[in-house]
């Protein structure tokens, strides 16, 4: 399978057992904006309790946070954003196509990044104007480089028709969120430095370019940590955590060959060391998680723009100071993404190709299908019932009695099901059930008073 095909079959697999649907499709689909199918909303579900599970139930120093989506438009001055938060952008002049330029240098294999200051990006478009060509209409002919802000306006309690009149943004990155209620939450729970404060949400940002499905989107949903450090122990911590989320990924059951860091030289504004957990797309290696350690930017940046003293009073020795923090920031997008083309797997099986998506059980969107043998014996139908119903209060389940039973486990296989069971005219004689393995597709007869724990048992091994 070449690199194009897998995306593309992921791409269509993923639309077809709906799992990622274009938004707004039946009008035309939304560029950059994605919705969540039944099975994608099962999945997307169990990264985020996954990762939570990781920081918030597990940890006794991450507390978690759910901050509004609007923020004062001061946060956004403060943090940099509305200064700095920005792209190069150019237009074709020939079908006035806007085209990100550190994306367009990277297709011709020059290497430019979103971290570049102005002036690198600049001269490094200059040297290779010539080679670029307008993936559009294929004109040569482009303006100059613009800067764009990526922040997204709103019109929130602004009564007027003008839009431009004191934007409120939504949000950028969620971790501003955490930034603005560190003195909140160390005031109101038991907690004292280091800790961290770890949250999930959307965030937006006005992407120039929509490209890589949805890797890159102008909607998206954070998993943001903030580990807030005495300014000594930065360094240390920030090794821990690169270590924690490696084996983050690898407990997901991504395959560690699909894994890379890539250490940033060019630093963004805010950080002093970061790195990034790289994953192997079929597009290539790309950035799933940022690892940063901010310094004390952000806390001095809020507590400067405010007025309100951020700094932390040790109480044990009395030493006053800013934490550092550091920063984890994953994409729950790019954590599906990564996840589906992990599992993706073609099988030939006699003159047919199998599609199995091998995913930890954990993280299949259903973890029983219930078949009855046939649909039109109502005994088996009525037995089959009996047993979905038992089993759906403890895992999500699917009954299915639609066409023949290879053609259901195929179904299944593709959704990633860990456990098929089916009912047969042997239950009837003597209570038992086969149960289907998804990876083995080898069946055990199981009793069905017996099914429930069987299952619990093996989706934990
Ligand atoms: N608070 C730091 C921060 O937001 P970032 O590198 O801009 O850092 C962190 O973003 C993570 O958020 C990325 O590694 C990626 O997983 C996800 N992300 C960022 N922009 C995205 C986009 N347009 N679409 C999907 N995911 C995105």
């Amino acid at each position: 399978m070449t690199k194009n095909d897998l995306m593309e079959k992921v791409q269509s697999l993923a639309k077809q057992r709906g799992f990622v649907f274009q938004s707004s499709e039946i009008y035309g689909g939304m560029s950059a904006v994605y919705d969540f199918g039944p099975y994608g909303v099962e999945l997307a579900n169990a990264i985020k309790k996954e990762w939570w599970k990781s920081y918030v139930q597990e940890r006794e120093d991450v507390v978690g946070l759910d901050a509004a989506i609007f923020m004062d438009p001061k946060v956004w001055e403060a943090s940099g954003h509305v200064s700095g938060f920005a792209d190069p952008l150019i237009e074709c002049k020939k079908c006035h196509s806007r085209l990100r330029v550190d994306h367009l240098l990277e297709d011709i294999g020059v290497k430019a990044d979103e971290k570049m200051t102005e002036a690198e990006i600049n001269s490094v478009f200059e040297k290779n104007k010539d080679k670029l060509a307008c993936p559009v209409c294929k004109s040569k002919n482009f303006t100059d480089i613009k800067k764009f802000n990526l922040l997204v306006k709103s019109n929130l309690g602004n009564f007027t028709n003008d839009l431009e009149k004191d934007p409120v943004f939504l949000r950028g990155e969620t971790c501003q969120g955490i930034y603005v209620n560190f003195k909140n939450v160390l005031d109101s729970v038991r907690v004292r430095v280091p800790f961290g404060i770890a949250q999930i949400g959307k965030a937006f940002r006005n992407e120039i370019t929509a490209r890589q499905y949805i890797f890159r989107t102008r909607e998206f949903e954070q998993m943001e940590m903030q580990y807030f450090v005495r300014p000594d122990d930065a360094k240390k911590t920030f090794k821990e955590f690169k270590e924690i989320r490696w084996q983050f990924y690898l407990n997901l059951g991504i395959k560690e060959a699909n894994l890379r860091w890539q250490k940033h030289d060019k630093l963004v504004f805010y950080a002093k060391e970061a790195f990034d957990i790289e994953y192997k797309y079929p597009f290539g290696f790309k950035e799933l998680e940022g690892i940063h350690n901010r310094g004390d930017y952000d806390l001095s940046q809020h507590m400067r723009a405010s007025g309100v003293d951020l700094n932390y009073t040790d109480p044990t020795t009395g030493d006053k100071y800013i934490p550092n923090i550091i920063e984890t920031s994953a994409g729950v997008g790019r954590t599906f993404l990564a996840v589906l083309c992990d599992a993706y797997y073609e099988e030939k099986i006699g003159e047919e190709t199998r599609i199995v998506l091998k995913l930890k059980k954990n993280l299949s969107p259903i973890k029983v299908a219930v078949f009855p043998l046939v649909k039109n014996k109502p005994e088996l139908t009525r037995k089959a019932h009996l047993i979905f119903n038992d089993l759906k209060s403890q895992f999500m389940c699917e009954f299915d009695d639609n066409g023949n039973i290879g053609k259901r486990y195929r179904r299944q296989d593709e959704i990633g099901t860990p456990y098929c069971v089916t009912i047969d005219y042997d239950t009837l004689e003597n209570d038992t059930v086969t149960v289907r393995d998804r990876d083995t597709m080898k069946q055990e007869r199981i009793k069905t008073t017996e099914l429930a724990s069987w299952v619990t048992k093996n989706l934990e091994k």
